[in-house]
């Protein structure tokens, strides 16, 4: 039977959001991402008798969707005050904003396809927390922590109030700027990087990428996988993921590296190896998960096949060098599908996705909900680590400890039904004698 709609009739929390008439779809929707979340509500169940975050403030700059919804459920229920932006607002779901606002008592300010000029100001009412400034923050792109350390208007030094315990950070830009803030000494606390954590790398990178970015793929083009060539540009955690899900298909992989220990290690998993001037003239499908730019150009284009299909799953628009393909094309782009834009280089047919932005994110749904479950099982653990082990941490960028990385994935086996073997005291003791 679906959960009965908590919408009450609860003094609402300070919010702007679009329509609050869209709760109960939204908690539908919250619902939907819960019931494939089962790691984060476990520690949902004992934060609500545990209470770790009693009367702390959270301030969260994250994208507002169902799954983010689940872990500000988790905060609430122990016992956090939540204020909510959104890190992106073309990401906002609406009916999600406006389930937490009534529904949890949750200070959200996000509204979809907002201007700059309210955005920026969403971000500054929620790193305000209604005046006293959060104890907490959590970050997607390292937003909060900027806007707190920068200089007060009243000529203050920071608006950090000396109530900041420390803040979890989500991307791998946010972590790069943070590391920069605390070498110019302006991060004077502790931020846990949990996209650095061992299990983020596996199920996020290698599985959630891996899917999702083909899935863009088929739902953009509805193309066959079998039978085709994919190149994979780069064989880090994502591309590696990417290869292993388009074989199952039936594609065969090109991999194309710049690192010989990468390209080794995919010519042992099976994959073939080339540079990518070679891979150009065989594929008909290529993918860039390099982080890196121009990794396909002009010479590239001018050796592809007619029907060649280009992607990006990688960095942003800039894997796929958009100046070089404008330049090799005998006229301007034309849609064709949505997402699929034709330029013709010497007669070829190539089809670029997604203007070349991120295609798991343009043309399909993102990460699944039990990839972001222990992504955000990986920020409720961290926000309790701080918390609870004041000075364990000291300022700067951490990556999650170790031990509570083995904790999500013992959880996450537990919500699969599987158990595993511990070292005996002996086994342990042999181990460590050779230490
Ligand atoms: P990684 O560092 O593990 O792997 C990148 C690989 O690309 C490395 O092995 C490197 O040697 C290789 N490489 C670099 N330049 C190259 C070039 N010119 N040609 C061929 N190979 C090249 O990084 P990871 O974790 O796999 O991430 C890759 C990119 O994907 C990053 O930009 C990351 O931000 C992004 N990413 C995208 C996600 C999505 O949802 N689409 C999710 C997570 C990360």
């Amino acid at each position: 039977m679906p959960p009965a709609a908590r919408t009450s009739s609860r003094r609402r929390p300070p919010h702007d959001v679009a329509d609050l008439s869209l709760a109960t779809a939204g908690e539908a929707r919250i619902d939907w991402a819960d019931a494939q979340m089962p790691v984060l509500a476990q520690v949902r169940s004992r934060f609500g008798a545990e209470r770790p975050l009693d009367g702390l403030r959270v301030a969260a700059c994250l994208h507002v969707t169902a799954e983010t919804g689940n872990l500000v459920r988790t905060l609430r229920a122990g016992g956090a005050d939540v204020w909510l932006a959104a890190a992106n607002p073309l990401s906002t779901q609406d009916e999600v904003a406006a389930a937490l606002v009534l529904a949890d008592g949750v200070a959200v300010h996000a509204r979809r396809r907002i201007d700059r000029a309210t955005y920026a100001r969403h971000q500054e009412t929620v790193a305000a927390c209604g005046g006293p400034g959060p104890h907490l923050t959590m970050d997607d792109g390292g937003d909060l922590l900027a806007l707190l350390h920068e200089p007060a208007a009243d000529g203050a030094p920071t608006r950090a109030s000396a109530d900041l315990i420390g803040g979890t950070e989500e991307t791998t830009a946010g972590a790069i700027r943070l590391r920069a803030m605390a070498r110019r000494g302006e991060l004077p606390v502790p931020v846990l990087a949990v996209h650095e954590a061992d299990t983020h790398r596996v199920v996020e990178n290698r599985h959630g990428t891996g899917q999702s970015a083909l899935d863009g793929i088929l739902r953009a083009t509805n193309v066959l996988l079998a039978g085709r060539t994919l190149v994979v540009m780069g064989y880090g955690s994502c591309g590696r993921g990417v290869a292993a899900r388009a074989r199952g298909m039936g594609a065969a992989v090109t991999v194309c590296e710049v690192d010989p220990i990468k390209a080794l290690e995919a010519k042992l998993e099976g994959f073939d190896v080339a540079p990518s001037l070679v891979a150009a003239e065989r594929g008909d499908i290529f993918v860039t998960v390099t982080g890196n730019r121009d990794v396909l150009t002009r010479e590239h284009f001018e050796r592809m096949r007619d029907g060649t299909i280009l992607a990006n799953a990688g960095h942003f628009d800039v894997e796929i060098s958009l100046g070089d393909l404008a330049a090799a094309a005998d006229g301007p782009p034309v849609e064709v599908r949505p997402l699929v834009e034709r330029y013709v280089v010497g007669g070829r047919r190539l089809h670029l996705l997604a203007g070349g932005r991120v295609v798991n994110l343009a043309a399909a749904e993102g990460y699944p909900a039990s990839v972001m479950d222990l992504s955000f099982t990986n920020q409720a653990l961290a926000v309790e680590a701080l918390v609870r082990q004041p000075g364990r941490f000291a300022p700067g960028v951490h990556r999650v400890p170790q031990e509570m990385d083995a904790e999500m994935a013992l959880l996450k086996l537990e919500s699969l039904g599987l158990g595993i073997d511990v070292l005996s005291d002996a086994q342990s003791a042999y181990g460590r004698s050779w230490g």
